[in-house]
């Protein structure tokens, strides 16, 4: 049996030392609506809400700095209200929108999205950095490719009952910002993060979707975005109608609708591998990155037959024993730690290896849990290449997807 690789989620790990200084020459309040849900529409002029036809929550809209519509050539049908203004916020170098009312102690995504459409009419898309509270999160690129949505997530939890979401000017252009949305969640969920390291999100997939939509709310009732991802040519898609159930001590509690689809390689005899880059962090140079894998078994195999694969990280076996889905039942396999890059990696034998070097044990060791049983350990694996499977009109930020195909395990969202 070979080892069918990981894939790709990876939320990198940053230190979001969460202690909150005031910041910034405005400030927005935004509270919390019914579900416990923060949506702002940075851009809309006024104070009134309306809701959002993809998910039906309601947004609030905000009245700090400037708002600007983005430029028509941008607007498509398919665009979410959310883009179609933005806030641009040209004086003082640090900005902050507090968000308020929020338990201190708690678990939070927080999300924001950025599309320039050339609003200023100046088509120069800005460059700048992204704060929660004093602590640096992300820097917004606008500029490459330049017509893209960009969202940036982090999960934290916060030292206190508000929470700042910060626009630094960086001498590149202009801050802006499309939208800022905060969702509690439960502090068993994501363990990795904690009051002294938040997660920023890599990226979030949902493999084998039976159409190129995004599943989130209601779908997700915590409204993570799962991106689609297809690819037909080295995957099989198998779905099921029936319910994908959590189990009880589900720690990512994935939703049925994402549970539901999943791939298997077309050609069994290969493994499914995925990759990315580790991209250098200003204050970190190589940053490690943690991986959550959900899995479910989807087919009611014929008596007797098992589907088994085993999971590699960096090359490694990640997880001990070969890994089987159960039916209808989501489980994962996850670090509670990030892994770096290994210094080198052993040679792959479908020939994509890309870090060069010979010398091993250099790698990592990592430990892997998943949630039902002990069940193994494995690893992340390198680098290849391949096509950027994304469609390009949404990326998270620093997200390359390359892959190539391997084994039969099935996959059904990261
Ligand atoms: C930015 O500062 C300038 C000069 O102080 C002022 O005229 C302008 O109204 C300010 N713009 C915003 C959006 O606050
Ligand atoms: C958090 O967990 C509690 C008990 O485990 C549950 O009752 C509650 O619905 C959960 N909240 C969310 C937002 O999932
Ligand atoms: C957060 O997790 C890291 C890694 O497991 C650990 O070193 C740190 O002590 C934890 N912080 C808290 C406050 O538990
Ligand atoms: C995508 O599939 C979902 C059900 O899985 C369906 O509700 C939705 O209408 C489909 N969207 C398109 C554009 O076909
Ligand atoms: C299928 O895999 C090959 C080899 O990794 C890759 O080059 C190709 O881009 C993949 N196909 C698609 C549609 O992404």
């Amino acid at each position: 049996m070979e080892l069918p690789k990981p894939r790709t989620m990876a939320a990198r790990s940053l230190l979001l030392l969460l202690s909150l200084t005031i910041a910034g020459v405005f400030q927005s309040r935004a509270q919390l609506d019914s579900h416990g849900f923060i949506s702002i529409d940075c851009g809309l002029p006024g104070t009134a809400s309306y809701v959002d036809d993809g998910t039906g929550l309601s947004r609030r809209l905000h009245r700090h700095g400037t708002n600007y519509d983005i430029s028509p050539d941008y607007i498509t049908e398919q665009l979410s209200r959310t883009y179609h203004n933005v806030r641009s916020i040209p004086n003082g170098t640090r900005n902050c929108y507090t968000l308020r009312s929020l338990t201190t102690g708690n678990k939070y995504l927080v999300r924001a999205a950025f599309k320039y459409g050339d609003y200023d009419s100046l088509n120069r898309p800005p460059v700048f950095d992204l704060y929660v509270g004093v602590n640096y999160w992300k820097t917004v690129n606008l500029v490459d490719p330049d017509d893209v949505i960009r969202i940036v997530e982090a999960i934290v939890v916060v030292p206190a009952d508000f929470v700042q979401v910060c626009l630094v000017n960086t001498d590149s252009g202009t801050p802006f910002i499309s939208g800022l949305d905060l969702r509690p969640l439960n502090n068993s969920l994501y363990p990795q993060a904690n009051a002294t390291r938040g997660l920023v999100l890599l990226g979030r997939f949902n493999f084998g979707p039976t159409n190129a939509t995004d599943v989130r709310y209601p779908d997700d009732p915590l409204d993570r975005i799962w991106l689609p991802w297809i690819d037909n040519t080295n995957w099989t898609e198998i779905s099921t109608t029936l319910t994908v159930h959590n189990s009880l001590v589900d720690i990512f509690e994935a939703p049925s609708k994402v549970m539901q689809t999943a791939i298997t390689p077309r050609d069994a005899s290969k493994n499914i591998e995925l990759s990315w880059d580790p991209k250098p962090q200003p204050k970190d140079p190589s940053p490690g990155y943690i991986a959550n894998l959900h899995f479910s078994e989807l087919q009611l195999l014929p008596s007797g037959s098992v589907r088994a694969f085993y999971v590699n990280l960096n090359g490694d076996l990640w997880y001990s024993l070969p890994f089987t889905p159960e039916y209808l039942y989501a489980d994962a396999l996850f670090s509670l730690d990030p892994t770096k890059r290994p210094k080198q990696s052993k040679g792959f034998q479908d020939g994509y290896s890309d870090f060069g070097g010979n010398t091993e044990n250099d790698h990592e060791k990592t430990k892997v849990s998943a949630i039902a049983a002990i069940k193994a350990k494995y690893r992340v694996q390198k680098n290849w290449i391949g096509d950027p499977c994304l469609p390009r009109t949404l990326t998270w930020d620093g997200l390359t997807c390359r892959y190539a195909i391997s084994q039969p395990p099935r996959i059904t969202g990261v």
